[in-house]
C-alpha cells in the first residue's frame, strides 16, 4: 500500500489554485497556508488513538472519549511556520519544536541552523510541516533528525510534492506517511518545483 496520500478534498483543490497564482500577496497567501495546513491535517490525523473519558454533561453522565498520544508539530523553518497556527487550531495541546533547514542553493543539500529538540523525546508522534518537498533533502533529514531523538511515529504534512522528493522519501523512509495536497509535473533545473508556486518562504513572509 502506497504511504502518499493526496486530498482529493475540493476546498483544497481551491485554496492551492489561489495560494500557487503569482498576484496572491503574502497577507492572503499566509492565511491560505494557514487554511491548508488545518484541512490537511484534519485527513492526516484520521487515525490517532482515542482512550475512553468519563464526561458529565448538563443531562447525563456519559463515556465520551479523548486523544491519547501527545502530539508534536515539527514546523521546518521558515516555510513551515506558517503551517502551525492552523494545526494549532485543531491540537491546542500539541507541542511545537522548531527545525531550522535551509537549501545550499549550490548543491540543494539542506544545511541545519537550528534544532533546540531536548534530550529525550517530549511526544509520542510528530508531525513534519513544510510546504514544499522538492529533492526531498530537508524532508528526509527532519525525519532522520526526529528517528535519533527517538520518535518512530512521523508523518509529514505539505502542501506541494515534486515526484522526486516524493520518490526519495518512500526509499528513505518509507514508514513516514506523506499528506500532500498536489503532487506536481517536476524539478526544473534550479530545484524549484514546476508549476508549483515559487518560494513558499518568500511569498509569506514578503522577501520575494
Ligand atoms: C524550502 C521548503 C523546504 C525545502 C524543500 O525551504 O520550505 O524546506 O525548500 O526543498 P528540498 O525538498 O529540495 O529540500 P528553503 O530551503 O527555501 O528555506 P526557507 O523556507 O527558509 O525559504
Ligand atoms: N522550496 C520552495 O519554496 N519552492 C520550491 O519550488 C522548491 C523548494
Amino acid at each position: 500500500m502506497s504511504n502518499l496520500f493526496v486530498s482529493d478534498h475540493p476546498l483544497v483543490a481551491h485554496k492551492l489554485s489561489l495560494l500557487r497564482d503569482v498576484h496572491t500577496e503574502p497577507r492572503k497567501f499566509r492565511e491560505l497556508v494557514r487554511e491548508l495546513a488545518a484541512l490537511l491535517t484534519y485527513e492526516a490525523t484520521r487515525d490517532l488513538a482515542l482512550r475512553p473519558k468519563p464526561v458529565t454533561t448538563p443531562m447525563a453522565e456519559m463515556t465520551a472519549h479523548e486523544l491519547v498520544d501527545q502530539v508534536g508539530l515539527v514546523p521546518v523553518l521558515r516555510a513551515g511556520l506558517g503551517m502551525v497556527e492552523g494545526v494549532w487550531e485543531l491540537m491546542p495541546s500539541a507541542e511545537v519544536w522548531h527545525i531550522g533547514l535551509y537549501r545550499d542553493e549550490r548543491t540543494l543539500k539542506p544545511v541545519q541552523y537550528y534544532n533546540k529538540l531536548p534530550v529525550a523525546p517530549t511526544v509520542s508522534i510528530c508531525l513534519i510541516l513544510d510546504p514544499m518537498l522538492a529533492t526531498g533533502g530537508s524532508a528526509t533529514a527532519t525525519v532522520e533528525l526526529l528517528k535519533k531523538w527517538g520518535v518512530s511515529r512521523i508523518k509529514y504534512i505539505g502542501l506541494i510534492g515534486a515526484p522526486e522528493g516524493i520518490a526519495r522519501m518512500q526509499a528513505e523512509h518509507p514508514d513516514v506517511p506523506i499528506h500532500l495536497a498536489a503532487v506536481d509535473e517536476r524539478l526544473n533545473e534550479i530545484g524549484y518545483i514546476m508549476p508549483g508556486l515559487g518560494d513558499a518562504g518568500d511569498r509569506q513572509f514578503g522577501t520575494a
